[in-house]
């Protein structure tokens, strides 16, 4: 799914390619994009200034290690593209020098300009502060010119199931089985409601979708993707006035009209993975017949508590599913994408219903409806549960 970030078509970003910055002074630069709300009050802190107290917890590498770390940025080690540029496998050595080689992810920055370093700043320092087991670790990153330019990368910590897009939408992956799902979009919920709440400062996410759900070996879910992330609003002020960026489909409508950017907002995308997680579909699919390619529309026609609603369900679940949960979920998606932003849930909410919609499936499963998902992670839940 492609993006409509202006910033993110090369032709217009000719400016601030000798920007670099040293890389332990991020601090120093020019921050107004990660401030849009007022400084005047005394706190909460803001995102730099946290960032400062944690900086030392990043690595700095050069790009000669990640040079070699990605056998030249290997073109047999790309894992990914998307509007940042491309991402390798690598390989880099621990930080105190022993052990194991350690495995890593590592997004290169493609383009040259002010708002790819914008972008791959703010990653930087929104990774820097948050600590969630639902959101991907930054290892720590290079900055640096070399004769071609500017240099900017990430690294993370490979994850090594990909992302939920490629789990739900490839044919040549096996089926994401249904309690898998669920607790996929629980993780994923829990890193957006600490995102929005259990921080010292409210952190808008703004891109949320499938392809930035990644999962680990246990396909434990983790946000990615930080590069749109803004701090909420502050004190009086019920939004944060944005250029309007993100993922054509997910963005939330007032949003795009307005460019009022506020914790809805990430609510109305959250409904619309919800949707593509009951039906397998792509919330924009182009190739099939035109009353089914959006599928916020589509899916009107077959209301949560409708006797067609199961017609919606991903028939590769091959009814390997709860009802009344899958009903559940559709009832908080429509919630999650109402018109109305102030009657949409929290995330906190969000997360509840899912665990309720999680243990009535589990129960649905005890009786034999639905095959055990295999995961680690789910038998570990379940045995806490228990
Ligand atoms: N830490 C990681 N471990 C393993 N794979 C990763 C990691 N980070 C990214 N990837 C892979 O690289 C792909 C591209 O990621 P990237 O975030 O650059 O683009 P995107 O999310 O697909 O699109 P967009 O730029 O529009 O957000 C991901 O979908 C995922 O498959
Ligand atoms: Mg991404």
């Amino acid at each position: 799914m492609k993006c409509f970030y202006p910033f993110k078509d090369k032709s217009k970003n000719k400016k601030g390619s000798n920007s670099a910055p040293e890389p332990r002074n991020l601090n120093k630069l020019d921050n107004s994009a990660l401030n849009r709300t007022t400084r005047s009050l005394p706190s909460p802190r803001s995102i730099p200034e946290l960032y400062k107290e944690k900086e030392q917890n990043l690595r700095v590498f050069s790009l000669q290690e990640l040079r070699e770390a990605t056998n030249g940025f290997n073109r047999m080690l790309k894992i990914g593209e998307g509007g940042f540029g491309s991402v390798y496998k690598g390989t880099i050595r621990p930080a105190d020098g022993r052990g194991e080689p350690l495995v890593v992810a590592i997004k290169r920055l493609n383009q040259h300009g002010l708002q790819g370093h914008k972008e791959w700043l703010a990653e930087v320092q929104f990774l820097g502060v948050v600590n969630h087991p639902n959101l991907v670790k930054l290892l720590g990153y290079c900055c640096t010119d070399d004769e071609r330019g500017i240099q900017r990368l990430l690294v993370y910590e490979y994850m090594a199931n990909r992302s939920l897009e490629d789990h739900l939408f490839n044919r040549a992956r096996s089926t994401l089985p249904w309690l898998r799902r669920l607790d996929i979009i629980l993780g994923a919920a829990e890193g957006l409601a600490y995102l929005h709440e259990g921080l010292e400062i409210q952190v808008i996410y703004r891109d949320f979708k499938t392809s930035n759900v990644l999962l680990d070996g246990n396909f434990k879910p983790k946000l990615s993707d930080f590069g749109l992330a803004r701090e909420g609003p502050r004190g009086d002020h019920t939004h944060v006035s944005t250029a309007v960026v993100g993922t054509y489909g997910y963005a939330a409508p007032e949003y795009v009209e307005t460019g009022h950017l506020k914790a809805q907002s990430d609510i109305w995308s959250f409904g619309v993975v919800l949707y593509e997680i009951l039906t397998g579909r792509r919330v924009l699919e182009r190739n099939r017949p035109t009353v089914e390619q959006k599928l916020l529309d589509w899916v009107k026609q077959f209301p949560a508590d409708g006797k067609r609603f199961s017609m919606i369900i991903d028939p590769r679940l091959r009814n390997q599913y709860s009802i009344s949960a899958a009903r559940r979920i559709a009832k908080l998606a429509d919630s999650c994408l109402k018109k109305n932003s102030e009657e949409r849930p929290t995330m906190n909410q969000v997360v509840e219903c899912l665990k309720l919609a999680i243990r009535e499936s589990e129960e649905a499963n005890t009786s034999n409806k639905i095959p055990v998902a295999s995961s680690s992670n789910l038998a570990d839940r379940r045995s806490k549960r228990v």
